[in-house]
């Protein structure tokens, strides 16, 4: 297969990537934080970890003001919702992504 559509996501990704899944799904993949368990615990040290080190790549200065979300659009949607309130003008062009489009319409 030729992959041609690395701006939505990566393929195939680094071995690693696999190895760390697969691993993960099969020793921690718990809901983290919900209880005291161990791997509950160990699964959510990985996350704060996580947040942490996203925090520090980002050159963020609080872990827990980062926010996971499903994808892109999941995220635009957030800022867009907590950022607009109703009246607000926006200025963006056709050229912009329809998960940000979509979005400025329907709070129009
Ligand atoms: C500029 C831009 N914004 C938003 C998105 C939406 O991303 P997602 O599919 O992760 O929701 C994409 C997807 O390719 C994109 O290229």
């Amino acid at each position: 297969m030729i992959y041609l559509d690395n701006s939505a996501t990566s393929f195939p990704k680094p071995e690693e990537v696999y190895l760390f899944m697969d691993h993960f799904y099969r020793s921690k993949g718990v809901n983290p934080g919900r209880s005291g368990f161990d791997a509950a615990i160990a699964t959510e040290e990985m996350v704060a970890s996580t947040r942490k080190m996203l925090t520090q790549l980002f050159n963020g200065t609080n872990s827990n003001r980062l926010t996971f979300s499903y994808n892109a659009t999941d995220s635009l949607n957030l800022i867009l919702n907590g950022l607009l309130e109703k009246d607000d003008h926006v200025v963006t062009t056709m050229l912009e992504h329809n998960s940000v489009l979509r979005r400025c319409i329907i709070l129009h």
